[in-house]
């Protein structure tokens, strides 16, 4: 369908960003050859946070793009703030642009006496001021009915599965892998778009300390080259774990795709000692120089900033979004 919608229905796009993913936001805006907008972010010495617009957004169509990895509070703050001013300054209508959502994983009261925190962070994006939210590969699918507001839940699963594709010539008997049950389903979307097996990890948490043990491997890896998928990299514990299991099992070469790089703490010096043939990731959350280079050649960042910038575009123009994941 190409029908061009003449009439801006919510008025001009006013894109914004914190201080998170400044590339990303930057890409998205040269997309849609718009500017970022001006604004001032001041942290107190008391780390308060204060925002300043350098312009009306009076009637107009504003997304605030802010990713929200670390440092998580900060980035987080800087995103209620920025709304809460557009929604001051009489914006029309505000979507917060997150692709990396914090506190996802804490998405059920799965023992006494714990918080629902990604319940929480979906709570005071709305407060904040949000009219609407786009976010992409959302750890629990079931997070989008924390919202009241409409969302564009995204997923870079074409993105990071068309580049797979075209390695798959190179690969042997290539098989893919969930790195635990939790992406079973995404993971069989996975083999099924690859056109590939499946198998998978059972992996167990002890505690609430992040700590992963890779137990079971469901499937065949023997002399077959391995395609690990999973949604974040945070610790890199499990990857860790499941790349070492499928050594173990006879696996060839590894492969290990993933759409958050949130390598908290020393996550990719531990990924980068890893027989690990490459890593191939987003740019939802950006990765530092330093860890970069601690991957080498074998990290290939892939950009969500088109598939981001699309999905403003139609909003605003008020086209469908799954039209575009059809085309
Ligand atoms: C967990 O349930 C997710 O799917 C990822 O496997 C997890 O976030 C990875 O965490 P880490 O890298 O700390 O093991």
């Amino acid at each position: 369908m190409n029908v061009r919608h003449e009439r801006m229905q919510y008025g001009d796009i006013k894109l914004y960003a914190g201080t998170a993913c400044p590339q990303l936001a930057e890409r998205v805006a040269r997309y849609l050859h718009l500017p970022l907008c001006g604004r001032d972010i001041i942290s107190f010495p008391n780390e308060n946070l204060f925002i300043k617009l350098h312009g009306s957004v009076r009637g107009q169509d504003c997304y605030v793009i802010q990713t929200t990895s670390v440092p998580v509070h900060r980035n987080l703050m800087e995103l209620l703030i920025l709304m809460q001013t557009l929604r001051l300054d009489s914006a029309a209508r505000i979507t917060a642009v997150v692709p990396y959502l914090c506190y996802a994983r804490s998405d059920k009261k799965d023992q006494p006496r714990v918080p629902i925190t990604a319940r929480l962070i979906a709570d005071m994006i709305q407060v904040a001021g949000a009219d609407r939210y786009i976010t992409l590969d959302l750890h629990a699918s079931q997070i989008q009915g924390f919202f009241s507001i409409p969302g564009d839940v995204l997923t870079a699963f074409n993105i990071l599965t068309d580049y797979i594709r075209r390695k798959l010539p190179m690969m042997h008997s290539p098989v893919v892998i969930a790195a635990d049950l939790g992406f079973a389903k995404k993971a069989r979307n996975y083999a099924a778009a690859l056109d590939l097996p499946l198998g998978f990890i059972e992996k167990r948490r002890s505690g609430n300390d992040s700590k992963a043990q890779a137990l079971n491997l469901i499937g065949d890896v023997q002399d077959r080259d391995v395609i690990i998928v999973d949604d974040e990299i945070d610790t890199g514990g499990s990857i860790v774990q499941a790349v070492t299991l499928v050594r173990e099992r006879g696996a060839r070469n590894v492969y290990v795709s993933f759409v958050h790089p949130v390598l908290s703490a020393n996550a990719a010096e531990r990924m980068a000692a890893l027989p690990v043939t490459e890593f191939i990731t987003t740019d939802s959350v950006p990765v530092s120089l330093e860890k970069m280079t601690a991957f080498g050649e074998r990290l290939r960042i892939l950009t969500v900033a088109d598939l981001l910038a699309e999905v403003i575009r139609r909003a605003n123009e008020g086209r469908s979004v799954g039209e575009l994941f059809n085309e």
